[in-house]
């Protein structure tokens, strides 16, 4: 099992593919310290092994080093998800001793200037390249991450070629995921059929040349798939995502699903959040599946792939994922991809009122 810490939505950067809800949560919702390390250690006993430290920007938290240091306490490995841009030197030593095990660096492109405009934030390509350089020489793994989609997807050859310069161990190639501000901006984001085929080819050339000298993780949008993704691997399987607020969810975006209340961990501990509360048994197996999942071979596989994506496209979170062919919404997402186009304006991701 894993839990994704959502310690903060504060970020510097203004990605226009960001995951998070376009509602961000201020600061001064965000849970205590005390209230994060009771979690992870609910967490440990509860059977989770890995932590992701993430955001908005973790290290936003000024006690990032005391939830790192607690979770090694706890026999947690750490992953920590960061942009880098506030990853000086010093403060990674202080997450080394305090026992972070794996970081996740972000890029937003191989191209400065697009990366910058991308972003949002003049200089952080620079500081992102020194993170990288601080992480390798602590001797940490390095896991560099970038999201693409219409506006960089053409780079990718130079964003592999990035990676390994960096000296990661490896890359995970992502295209965007439709949530949040990624559905907002989605007529922006959505590759063309032929962009996609040609970002694949490319991977699989790399994977040849590369070996095991820097493994590539790809993450196809689903969109042009026939079938839908297991999202989160089934709902309520192996994931918990807990909010800067501290809601428990069984996903980053589950708060757009309407009738739904989602536990807080300043009230209920996180054994009873999994086991019995109704946010976590509602879509959980196969028995809440309308037709066609129901009866499909492949229910136990896809799990019905997504509720967030089934709302946002249909209305209705208990519909079949539209992305699978045998949806009767599979029109949703015709209509998506035709309404998407190059020069489609897109809205950075920023506080809609001052945090
Ligand atoms: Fe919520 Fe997929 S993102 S179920």
């Amino acid at each position: 099992m894993a839990l994704l810490a959502e310690l903060t939505h504060r970020c510097p950067l203004k990605c226009p593919y960001c995951s998070n809800p376009l509602e961000l949560e201020r600061a001064s919702a965000e849970l205590s310290t005390d209230d994060w390390k009771r979690v992870l250690s609910e967490a440990a006993e509860l059977g989770v092994l890995q932590v992701h430290f993430s955001g908005g920007e973790p290290m936003a938290r000024r006690d990032l080093v005391q939830l790192v240091r607690h979770a090694a306490s706890v026999d947690l490995y750490s992953n920590l998800i960061t942009s880098g841009v506030m990853l000086t030197e010093a403060a990674l030593a202080e997450l080394v001793e305090a026992g972070v095990d794996h970081i996740q660096l972000s890029f937003q492109d191989a191209e400065v200037e697009s990366a910058e405009r991308l972003g949002g934030l003049r200089g952080a390509q620079q500081k992102k390249l020194d993170a990288a350089r601080f992480i390798r020489a602590a001797g940490l793994p390095l896991t560099t991450n970038f999201v693409i989609h219409r506006q960089n997807v053409d780079r990718l050859e130079q964003m592999i070629a990035l990676a390994e310069q960096l000296g990661s161990a490896r890359m995970e190639v992502a295209h965007t995921q439709y949530y949040g501000w990624g559905l907002l901006n989605r007529d922006a984001l959505l590759p063309t059929r032929e962009q996609l085929e040609r970002s694949t080819a490319v991977v699989e050339a790399a994977r040849v040349r590369l070996g095991a000298s820097m493994v590539i993780d790809y993450v196809v949008p689903d969109y042009y798939a026939a079938r839908p993704k297991a999202c989160m691997s089934g709902w309520g399987r192996r994931f918990m995502n807990i909010s800067p607020a501290g809601k428990a969810l069984p996903c980053h975006a589950a708060e757009t699903l309407p009738n739904l209340t989602f536990p807080s961990v300043r009230e209920q501990s996180l054994r009873q959040i999994w086991n019995s509360s109704e946010a976590f048994e509602t879509f959980r197996g196969t028995s809440w599946m309308p037709d066609p999942c129901r009866t499909c071979d492949l229910r136990e596989v896809d799990w019905g792939g997504c509720r967030c994506q089934a709302l946002a496209l249909t209305g209705d979170a208990r519909r079949a994922d539209p992305v699978c062919e045998r949806s009767p919404d599979r029109h949703a997402i015709t209509a998506a991809l035709g309404s998407a186009r190059d020069n489609a304006a897109w809205a950075p991701r920023q506080p809609r009122t001052p945090a």
